[in-house]
């Protein structure tokens, strides 16, 4: 059944993905995003007559408030994205990632339904070698991860709400981030050659962003039996270490060098395997391929030399 569904962050990464999936389903879409990065993400969408478009910023209260009225869902995905971003500007970070979050739940009627993406970045850290559920303690170190765990538990406590620990997402998008570990390794790989890996053995999980629209689109066709729950969501079959990624970068990338450094610390000391059985369980796989997503990305890059305009 059509729905009015507000994503805040619609031009994003994530959100351009999911937004033209949205309107393709037949939905009622707004997007309140202040285009940080881009407005051309959404340049095949703006015709649409199901889809509006606001230019603004998700702290201006009064507007947050008018545009929550008569949506069934709220997607909020605005927000400064990554450690070093929200390093740079602290503040900021609190009042996108954060108080934006307390407006939204202060305004949001019982009734209305929220799906919020969070990172599983806290898992993990100081915990080698195991398997982490939602149970699993998360102890995000970042400022960034704080702010995303501290809004989690917040949008919890609406219960019409459903949560996901997102793994690190990798695949094309209409606005393309190539900061996120498949994706940077992809673009390195084919304009390069060469990839330096430090400390090769460390463990990851990921997931296409196309995976991540369908999750959600399952979520708004299922929400009865997801709600008040917190999911982890990733590939099950690609839970991998950083040189097993390379080396299937390697296959799609001829003379490709790895070098591996020794002695040398990763800045991220995430080394994780992560369970996402509990989604599974209710109906949900995540199904794109690593080789898919990058297949896809060598193609890409190697046709286009667009200038990507990132995060950091
Ligand atoms: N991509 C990932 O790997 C990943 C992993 C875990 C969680 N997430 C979460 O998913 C969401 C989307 O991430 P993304 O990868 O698409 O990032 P992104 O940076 O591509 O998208 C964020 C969007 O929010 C907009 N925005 C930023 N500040 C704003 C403000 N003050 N007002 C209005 N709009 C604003 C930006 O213009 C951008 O379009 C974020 O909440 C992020 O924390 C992403």
């Amino acid at each position: 059944m059509k729905k009015n569904i507000l994503v805040t962050g619609g031009a994003g990464y994530i959100g351009s993905m999911l937004v033209t999936k949205l309107i393709a389903e037949k939905h009622n879409v707004t997007i309140l995003d202040n285009f940080e990065y881009t407005k051309d993400s959404l340049n095949h969408l703006y015709f649409h007559k199901n889809f509006k478009v606001i230019e603004g910023d998700v702290r201006d209260k009064s507007l947050i408030k008018k545009l929550i009225l008569n949506q069934n869902f709220i997607i909020p995905l605005a927000a400064l994205v990554g450690a070093p971003l929200c390093e740079k500007n602290k503040k900021k970070a609190i009042d996108v990632n954060f108080n934006s979050i307390l407006t939204i739940l202060r305004n949001v009627k019982k009734d209305q339904k929220i799906i919020f993406p969070t990172s599983n970045s806290g898992y993990g850290i100081g915990e080698k070698n195991k398997y982490c559920d939602e149970n699993s303690p998360l102890n995000p170190i970042s400022l960034y991860g704080r702010t995303k765990a501290d809004a989690e538990t917040e949008i919890l406590k609406h219960k019409n709400s459903v949560c996901y620990r997102l793994a690190t997402v990798f695949g094309y998008s209409y606005r393309m981030r190539t900061d996120l570990l498949v994706n940077n390794f992809v673009l390195n790989a084919v304009r390069k050659k060469k990839l330096t890996i430090f400390e090769p053995h460390f463990r990851r999980n990921f997931i296409h962003v196309n995976d991540i629209v369908n999750a959600m689109i399952f979520t708004i066709n299922n929400f009865q039996k997801l709600k008040a729950n917190v999911f982890n969501l990733g590939l099950s079959s690609a839970n991998i270490s950083k040189l097993m990624l390379a080396q299937k970068i390697k296959k799609y990338v001829k003379n490709l060098k790895i070098q591996i450094v020794h002695n040398k610390k990763d800045p991220d000391q995430r080394d994780y395997f992560v369970s996402n059985k509990k989604i599974e369980k209710k109906g949900f796989k995540a199904r794109i391929s690593l080789e898919q997503g990058i297949n896809e990305m060598v193609e890409i890059f190697s046709r286009s030399k667009t200038e990507i305009k990132n995060n950091y």
